[in-house]
């Protein structure tokens, strides 16, 4: 579970009208009639995942393991950041030489440097190569591919179509044309799972296991959120709590949500956040704008901002209960850095008077807040909380009357660049 807390009265959020009305969202969720639910596949995902297909995703991961010593995954939005998230979160901060296989990112943006440098930085180590794309179609994910297909063909010749791995739509694109042709194994991503819904299927797992990691335990703590929040409880479903303060938050001119961390390793759990809600809500000139901070550190920089800046946001905590590692401050001989009526404390529990400080001043100067606290650290918890997100946004989403599960305006960006390109057809 994940604990909750709202700076205000849950009373004045939850009124028996808010309440009939998340009742009749719940319905809607659950009996898949209400707006996008063609993409509803992700809701019941962790419970009915096929065991075969586990298996596979498993297997394949054992024989990147095996034979890469850098699985390249590729990849844009949805297709990237959850693994890009879950890995972030579970990894340690520096990684051990001869840790099992590096997992490195490409296609997410267009930076030549980047790719030059990613494909220098390939040389000597046995590589391995994941792309990932729904749509098969996406330019950035596309054009690092057509690098790194080269690549593998150069160094690998007939071998590199051992070393690919696609994941993509079962029946169109030309990612899966190429797939076909090439005999690269696949995977899907299933019809009815978006993008940014998708760290549960493929997408994710394959290259979160490639890490090392339990996708088995993600699986489980995913399963224990879907079973945690089915039922519509007031009281106990904290996922729709939080979906019910953000709207209640929104409609009194808060238009701004800032998540707050303090543990530097979730800050690629707010990017996913921030792609999940962003996607998902700003739509038809609504949507809350989902923004992001890491503190102690941006307390230093946005931290003024937030303290004393217009009043439309308020703050949602992600707090990590149980710190996997932690260093005590000791008694100095001398104390001429004037911290010794500190010793004896962790930095953890320095961490958790931070967050008092700043939760007390930022109140104190207008900024409602929330805060969602997880035990700690590891697949279980990671999977728990991804999932809680998912089903938050849905419930938010569909009180602001969208369709949570589409992304049009992503395409005039599109177009306009195709158009600059003179791609053909633009
Ligand atoms: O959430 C979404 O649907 C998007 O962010 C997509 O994941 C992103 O645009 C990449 O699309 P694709 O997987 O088709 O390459």
């Amino acid at each position: 579970m994940i604990d909750f807390t709202f700076s205000g009265t849950m009373e004045s959020v939850l009124t028996d009208t808010k309440k009939n009305e998340l009742q009749e969202i719940h319905d809607r969720l659950y009996h898949k009639t209400g707006k996008g639910s063609d993409f509803l596949g992700w809701l019941d995902w962790p419970s009915t995942i096929d065991p075969e297909l586990l298996g596979r995703i498993q297997k394949t991961a054992d024989a990147i393991r095996d034979k890469a010593d850098v699985l390249v995954v590729i990849g844009i939005g949805g297709s990237y950041l959850g693994a890009k998230a879950v890995l972030s979160a579970l990894s340690p901060y520096f990684s051990q030489e001869d840790n099992g296989t590096e997992i490195l990112f490409a296609g997410h943006h267009v930076s030549g440097e980047y790719l030059k440098q990613l494909l220098d930085h390939l040389d000597g180590k046995e590589v391995m190569v994941n792309v990932i794309s729904k749509s098969g179609k996406t330019t950035e994910p596309a054009l690092a591919f057509r690098f790194l297909k080269k690549y593998m063909e150069d160094r690998y010749g007939d071998e590199a179509a051992s070393r690919i791995i696609v994941t993509t739509d079962a029946e169109k694109g030309a990612l899966l044309n190429l797939a076909k042709e090439s005999g690269y194994e696949r995977f899907v991503v299933p019809d009815d799972i978006g993008g940014r819904y998708s760290v549960f299927t493929a997408v994710g797992l394959l290259p979160i296991a490639a890490a090392g990691f339990s996708v088995e335990q993600l699986l489980a703590g995913a399963r224990d959120a879907e079973e945690a929040y089915k039922e519509l409880d007031f009281e106990r479903n904290t996922a729709v709590r939080y979906a019910a303060v953000r709207h209640y938050l929104y409609t009194e001119g808060y238009t701004n949500e800032v998540s707050a961390v303090f543990e530097p390793k979730l800050s690629f759990v707010q990017e996913w956040w921030k792609q999940l809600f962003g996607e998902s809500e700003g739509k038809e000139g609504k949507g809350i704008f989902p923004a992001s901070v890491v503190f102690t550190t941006d307390l230093h920089s946005m931290g003024q901002y937030i303290q004393d800046g217009m009043r439309n946001l308020f703050e949602t905590f992600l707090l990590v209960k149980e710190a996997a590692e932690d260093v005590t401050v000791f008694q100095a001989d001398e104390d001429g850095d004037e911290l010794n009526y500190m010793a004896g404390i962790t930095l953890q529990e320095f961490n958790h008077v931070a967050y008092r400080g700043t939760s007390e001043a930022h109140l104190s100067g207008g900024v409602p807040q929330m805060s969602l606290t997880v035990e700690k650290l590891d697949e279980f918890h990671v999977g728990h909380l991804l999932y809680f997100y998912m089903l938050s946004c849905a419930y938010s989403a569909y009180q602001l009357g969208i369709n949570p599960f589409d992304q049009p305006g992503v395409e005039d960006y599109k177009n306009n660049i195709f158009k600059l390109l003179n791609k053909p057809g633009y």
